[in-house]
């Protein structure tokens, strides 16, 4: 999974080959609005079983699915059939040899680009899991956006992630759309008094009671577009939820707002490494899990383990796309 000198000289020596198989895991035409469900994905994908793909599966005789715990449900399922669209044409063109973890990872990649953010190399070769998280385990590890920065920092420190890092991946709600029970408790029963008044009244009309289930965008400023406007609210007291206004109210991480707010470039230079570093947690690789051949399920047991036979060892755990 590292990203190595060889990995890279391989990469542009092949540069044509690369570019065709990064075409045809593309999302060309989906609307703004898919692609940020991909963004969200792999956050939630990522945790807490590490990065293989189990929050796509559906659930079994052993329990429900993660995707059914209460915090994915706000995942669309636009977002699962995506997934699982892209797997079907990728396998299509080359056969079972990528995961859906990788599908998820790329996704998430195209749509920052898609939306006018910056387009990174990734590094691929993760396998899928076998397992799914349990309701419990998905309740203790997600993030909720009712926390602060005090709250959020164990989540992302014990996943080997930085104060820094965690700054730059909220960064991601520069895109998407949120219902209203991820910010009323901003509203009711007090108004929050970090939130911008004029900003309240207008989240107010949009749910105008602690039960509305309305929805509004997570950027207010540029809502389709992956900039820097996400971090210019925060600075104007516009973010949208607790766990986002605090990164500005908090002094440990106020300056790296205030800096993402003032330079865009240097948040498209933070950004992909973030991600890139996000996307290597509990990864799954060699041997490990197996390429599934449907997102939501397992492969048959006793079913040939599709593994890549004629691919070498730097093909299979370190392709960078
Ligand atoms: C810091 C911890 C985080 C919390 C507490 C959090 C929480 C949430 C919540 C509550 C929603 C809206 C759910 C709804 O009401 O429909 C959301 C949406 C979203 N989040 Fe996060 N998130 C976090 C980190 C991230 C990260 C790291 C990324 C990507 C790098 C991300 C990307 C997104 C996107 C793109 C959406 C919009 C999805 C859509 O439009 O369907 N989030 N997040």
């Amino acid at each position: 999974m590292t990203e190595t000198g060889a990995t890279r000289r391989r990469d542009q020596r092949d540069g044509e080959t690369r570019d065709s198989r990064e075409t045809s895991v593309r999302l060309p035409g989906r609307t703004t609005l898919r692609t940020h469900t991909s963004l969200k994905s792999v956050t939630r994908e990522v945790h807490p079983e590490g990065c293989d793909g189990s929050v796509l599966l559906d659930g079994s005789a052993t329990g429900p699915s993660e995707k059914n715990a209460p915090p994915n449900l706000t995942l669309r399922p636009e977002a699962f059939a995506i997934i699982e669209d892209l797997r079907r044409r990728v396998h299509q063109a080359c056969g079972p040899v990528v995961s859906c973890s990788d599908i998820v990872a790329l996704a998430a990649r195209d749509s920052v680009s898609l939306s006018g953010g910056p387009l990174y190399g990734i590094p691929l070769g993760r396998r899928d899991g076998l397992n799914f998280a349990t309701t419990d385990q998905v309740l203790n590890d997600l993030p909720f956006p009712q926390a602060n920065v005090s709250d959020l920092l164990p989540f992302f420190l014990s996943r080997n992630l930085s104060i820094a890092d965690m700054v730059t991946l909220s960064g991601g709600h520069t895109i998407g759309l949120s219902n209203c029970s991820s910010f009323r408790n901003r509203l009711f029963p007090n108004r929050d008094p970090t939130l911008n008044q004029t900003f309240a009244d207008q989240l107010l009309a949009i749910c105008p009671t602690n039960t509305s289930t309305n929805g509004t965008v997570l950027d207010v400023r540029t809502p389709r577009q992956f900039d820097n406007k996400y971090y210019v609210n925060l600075v104007n007291r516009e973010g949208l939820f607790t766990s986002d206004q605090d990164l500005f109210t908090d002094a440990r991480t106020r300056d790296i707002v205030a800096n993402y707010a003032a330079n865009e470039s240097f948040f498209f230079e933070q950004f992909p490494l973030s991600m890139i570093r996000m996307g290597q947690i509990g990864v799954l690789t060699g041997t490990q899990g197996e390429i599934r051949t449907n997102c939501s399920a397992r492969n048959n047991a006793g079913r040939v383990n599709m593994v890549v036979p004629d691919m070498d060892e730097e093909e299979t755990t370190r392709a960078t796309y």
